[in-house]
Formats: C-alpha cells, structure tokens, sequence
C-alpha cells in the first residue's frame, strides 16, 4: 500500500556497512563524552530545545519527589498519547527499564525506591525540521555519541530507547501536505503517481486520517491513537539504535536512491537514516478449538472477497469461580462493499458448519459504514481517545499463508499448534487480517525490504505476557 511511498532520510552514510560489534559508543564517564559548554552550544543550534532527560515518573522518587507533578504522571501514565510526547517516557515500561543493571523508575514501585534513569535517553533533542536532525546526527557522530529515534516510543522491541544515549524526538513534526498529483522527484514528467499525502516524521495515525478526511480522501494506514505515520510504522521491523554518519539530506524514492528506498520499507527503524518525511498515496473515500479450526479454513476466501480487520480469542475466560468459556470475536471490514445481504452471504458456508458443532454459540451482523472515515473514526479509534499503554509485554507471533490454510490438514495443525500451548485465565490471541488482497498482488511489483512471507500471508496471529513491573530480572 506504500508504493508510492517519498521518503526524505538523512542518510548515515557510514553506518550502512556491517555493525560494529567490538566496539561501545562514547560513555558519559569518558573524555570523549560532550562537555557542557558544547551540550549548550548544540541547545542554542537547536533553539534550546534540547533538554536533559529524566524518567518521567523520578518525579515520584523520595529525592526528587514533587507532588503536583507525580499527580499528573500518575494520572497520564496509561495515556499513550501523552507518552509520545515525553523525552523520559517511551510506550512499554518494561524497555525503560535496565534490569541487567538494577534500573528502574516505575510509578508501581515502592516509593523509597531511587529512580534509576534505565534505558531513558540522557538528553533529548526536540527537533523541528530536518535541518535540526543533521545538527544532532552531526553533533551526535562527531562525539561518537549512541544515536535513537524516538517517535512515538511504540517500537515492540524497546528500540526508540538505547542507554546512555542522545534521542532524536521528532514528535513536534506534524506538517501535512496533501498534493492532487505526486510527481516522484526524478520521475519522468508523465509519470505522476496522483493524489497523495507528504507527512513530516511526528504526524501520528488520527491527526493523518483527519487530514485526509477532511479532503473526502482516505489512506491505508494502521489503527492505533498514538503510533506515527512515517516513523516506525513504515519502517517496520529491524534493529539497532541508529550510527551516526555524515548527516547528508537525501531523498529515496522509485528513481534515485532505490537501494535506500528499499531498506526503508520494511527494512527497521533507527538503522539506515531519519526519516524526516514521507509520502503516501491516498484513495478516494469509498468446542471452541473446532470452531478455530472452522473459522482459518474460511478466512482464505473471506480475505479474498475483500475481508479485512482483526479477531481476538480467548480460549480460557473465567466466568466464575468454576466456570469459564473459550470465545472468538471477529471484526472484518469489507470496504466499498454496501450491500449486507452480500456480506451475510459470504459468511453463510461457515456460519452452518459453526452451528453444526454442538456447545457452540454463533452471533453474526454485517453493518453497513457511510464512509471509511466513519470506520475508523467510530469503530477502530473509538472509546478512549488513546491507546492504554505504560504497561510491561513481551510478544511473539507468526504469519500464516494462505497456502497452508487452503490445504487439506493446514487449519488442523495451525489449531494444534496453538492449543498445545497451554492458556492461562484470561489470555488472548490476537488475530490481524491485514494482508492478501493488494498486499498479496503488489509483491511482483513492489521492490521493497518487507518480509516476502508476508505477500503470502492471510493472518498473522500474536499473543503477548505482561508482568508485574517489580518483578525481579529473574523472576
Ligand atoms: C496500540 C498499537 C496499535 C498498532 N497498530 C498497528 C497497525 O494497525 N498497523 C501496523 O502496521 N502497526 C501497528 N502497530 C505497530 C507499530 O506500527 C510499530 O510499533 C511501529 O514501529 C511504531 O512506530 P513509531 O514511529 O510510532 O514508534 P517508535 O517506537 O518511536 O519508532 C519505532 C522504530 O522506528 C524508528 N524510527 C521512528 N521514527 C523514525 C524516523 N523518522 N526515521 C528513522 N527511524 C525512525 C525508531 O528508532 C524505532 O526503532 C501498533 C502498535 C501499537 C502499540
Ligand atoms: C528549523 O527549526 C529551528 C528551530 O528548532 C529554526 O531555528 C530553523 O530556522 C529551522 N530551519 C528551517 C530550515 O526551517
Ligand atoms: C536548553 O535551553 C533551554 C532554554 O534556555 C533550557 O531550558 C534547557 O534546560 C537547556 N538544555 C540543556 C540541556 O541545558
Ligand atoms: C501536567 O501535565 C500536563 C500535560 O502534560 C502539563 O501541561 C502540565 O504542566 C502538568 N502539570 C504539572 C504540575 O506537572
Ligand atoms: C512517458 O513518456 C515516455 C517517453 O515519451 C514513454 O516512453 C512512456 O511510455 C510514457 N509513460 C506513460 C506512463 O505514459
Ligand atoms: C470522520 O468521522 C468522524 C467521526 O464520525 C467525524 O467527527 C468527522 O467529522 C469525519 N470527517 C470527515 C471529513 O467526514
Ligand atoms: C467533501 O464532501 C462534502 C460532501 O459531499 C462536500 O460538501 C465538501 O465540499 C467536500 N470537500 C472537499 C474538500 O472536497
Ligand atoms: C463453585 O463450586 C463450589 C464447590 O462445588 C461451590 O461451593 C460454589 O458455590 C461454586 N461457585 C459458583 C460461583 O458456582
Ligand atoms: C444484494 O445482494 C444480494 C445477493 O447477491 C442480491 O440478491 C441483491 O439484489 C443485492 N441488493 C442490491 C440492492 O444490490
């Protein structure tokens, strides 16, 4: 869906070779480390708006302690949409701590606990423009210092976080553009690509669907308050904490800088370059394990009559003390489909083999939706107007094709698989339906660095375990 996809990076030339594993970044006790007279002349490049991080809740700490303030961070701190917005905060508590070295500074903590600053960055660059990036990348690989992206801070692996690092927050980026025919720069004239949306680094998905919205266009992004546009969630995947390099402004696109190009869709975030703007197209607004079973032997030609969307299910829910029940909800959108009837009918084949099974309960509707910015707006982003974040997860999953789902034994064995492990009270596996379709089409077309399972995939299903955050490293 991001074919069309500019993206203006500033390219960390040298940091594109093989990792240097032997070798740690300038540590705040050594020489190398900035002195503060050119911390402040970096501040003043910058507009002063670097600033020294703390984690947001030290406010809560014995010596740092401010009542007012712990107040606030107590009362905002499932609130992921003010998490972007902190240097000290990133979305998953548990990667802003550094167990290995006894540093924590969660709010569930015992209150006479220090705050240890953990994998917070030590000072973050609130960065306006790119001209602002290239000044830090500069600064940041002229003092050999570790280098981080921090977006949103959603990133599943902790990597919008590093230690003892500099942090890149592109959070105050939030320019849209939206042009009636994008012309790639270095296209050929004839070549333009029609109408599309230019995003700087910051813009987050409801501020991007709104945008658009109100031009009566739409785009294909994700669903989520808080997650960004450009950032991570284009990037996808991938791993280290950026290399700083020369700090050189290029654009990627189709025409020049294809390798680049490629690497950033799907290649990881924080690794080849900042992504100070990108460019995407836009539309014209237009027993319970059988059942398991059931319901992947039909997903293969729901997804091909245009289903998409996500299921959740939790094959262990307490009812009571004694009782408990294993369920599966299913919300697939069929967008610029209008007629229920056809929807209803699409489901009719599994709906029957669902009701043959005996113990199961089977609830269907198809509701028709004015427009997709109604969808996203009143279904996906409704309720709270953010994501419930500052939390502890660690998550795993796998895709599945659609070649093993229409074979013979394929829906049996993916049902094995996940019965054998075992679930808790409570637990839940989230089911995406997010690609086939396009996303299916499009991998003969589209040279680009995302996982090539996934141009075969039909669902990708996860599950993830939180903890206690004063758990111990061990435990
Ligand atoms: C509630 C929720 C809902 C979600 N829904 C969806 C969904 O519907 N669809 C989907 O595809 N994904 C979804 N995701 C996953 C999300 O896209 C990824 O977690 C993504 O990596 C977040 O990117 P970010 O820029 O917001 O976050 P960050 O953590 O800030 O960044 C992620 C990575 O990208 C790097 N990075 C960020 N900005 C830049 C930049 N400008 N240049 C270079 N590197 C950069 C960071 O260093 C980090 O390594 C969801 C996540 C959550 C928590
Ligand atoms: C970038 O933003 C800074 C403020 O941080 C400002 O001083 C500078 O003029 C801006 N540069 C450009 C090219 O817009
Ligand atoms: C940068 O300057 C601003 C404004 O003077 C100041 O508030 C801030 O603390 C400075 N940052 C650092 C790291 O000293
Ligand atoms: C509370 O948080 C809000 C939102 O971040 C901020 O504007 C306000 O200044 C904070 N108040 C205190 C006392 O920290
Ligand atoms: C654009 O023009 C070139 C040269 O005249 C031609 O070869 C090409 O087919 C044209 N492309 C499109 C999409 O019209
Ligand atoms: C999109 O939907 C939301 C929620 O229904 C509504 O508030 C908003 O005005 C809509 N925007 C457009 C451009 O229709
Ligand atoms: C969007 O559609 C509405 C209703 O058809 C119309 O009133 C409005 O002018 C359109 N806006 C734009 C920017 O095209
Ligand atoms: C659960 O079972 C116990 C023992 O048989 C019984 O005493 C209790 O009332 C049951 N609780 C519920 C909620 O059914
Ligand atoms: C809706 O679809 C059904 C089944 O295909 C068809 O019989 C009916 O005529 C359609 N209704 C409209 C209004 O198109």
């Amino acid at each position: 869906m991001i074919k069309h996809l500019l993206l203006s990076s500033i390219l960390p030339a040298l940091a594109v070779g093989a990792p240097q594993s032997t070798r740690c970044r300038c540590l705040p006790t050594e020489s190398c480390w900035p002195s503060q007279q050119e911390w402040m002349s970096l501040n003043d490049t910058l507009n002063h708006n670097l600033v020294a991080v703390r984690p947001v809740a030290s406010v809560c700490s014995p010596q740092e302690f401010n009542s007012a303030a712990c107040e606030n961070v107590t009362s905002l701190w499932t609130d992921s949409v003010w998490r972007s917005s902190q240097p000290g905060a990133i979305q998953w508590e548990n990667w802003e701590a550094w167990p290995e070295r006894h540093q924590t500074c969660y709010i569930e903590t015992d209150k006479s606990t220090t705050c240890g600053q953990g994998r917070i960055s030590l000072y973050s660059a609130k960065v306006q423009n790119a001209s602002d990036i290239q000044h830090v990348v500069r600064f940041a690989s002229a003092h050999d210092l570790r280098l981080v992206i921090k977006n949103t801070g959603h990133d599943f692996l902790g990597r919008s976080t590093a230690p003892e690092s500099l942090q890149i927050l592109t959070h105050s980026m939030k320019q849209i553009e939206l042009v009636d025919d994008f012309l790639p720069k270095g296209a050929p004239k004839n070549d333009s690509e029609g109408p599309a949306v230019h995003l700087a680094a910051g813009v987050q998905l409801p501020e991007l669907y709104s945008a658009v919205g109100s031009h009566n266009h739409t785009v294909i992004a994700g669903s989520s308050h808080s997650v960004g546009a450009a950032g991570g969630y284009i990037q996808g995947g991938g791993h280290l904490p950026l290399g700083p390099g020369k700090g050189a402004l290029v654009t990627a696109n189709a025409y020049q800088n294809k390798d680049l190009f490629w690497a950033l869709r799907g290649g990881g975030g924080g690794t080849f370059g900042v992504v100070t703007r990108a460019t995407i197209r836009t539309f014209p607004n237009v027993p319970f394990w059988d059942a398991w079973t059931e319901w992947h032997a039909a997903l293969p030609s729901l997804n091909d009559a245009g289903g998409s969307g996500y299921y959740f299910s939790l094959p262990n829910l307490p009812l009571n003390a004694n009782t408990s029940v294993s369920t599966m909800i299913s919300l697939l959108m069929f967008p610029e489909k209008t007629n229920t009837t056809e929807i209803e009918q699409l489901y009719l084949p599994l709906v029957s083999k669902l009701q043959k099974i005996p113990g199961i309960t089977v609830q269907n509707m198809a509701i028709p939706f004015p427009s997709i910015n109604s969808t996203v707006f009143d279904v996906l982003l409704a309720g709270q107007p953010y994501d419930s974040m500052g939390s502890t997860a660690m998550l795993a999953s796998r895709l599945y094709s659609k070649d093993l789902l229409t074979s013979q034994d394929g829906p049996t064995r993916l049902t094995n698989a996940w019965k054998s492990l075992g679930w808790a009270p409570g637990a839940a596996i989230t089911g995406h339906v997010v690609a086939g379709g396009a996303v299916a089409a499009n991998g003969d077309k589209i040279h680009s660095a995302v996982n090539s399972a996934w141009r075969r995939t039909v669902t990708h299903l996860l599950f993830s375990k939180g903890w206690d955050a004063t758990a111990t490293l061990g435990e």
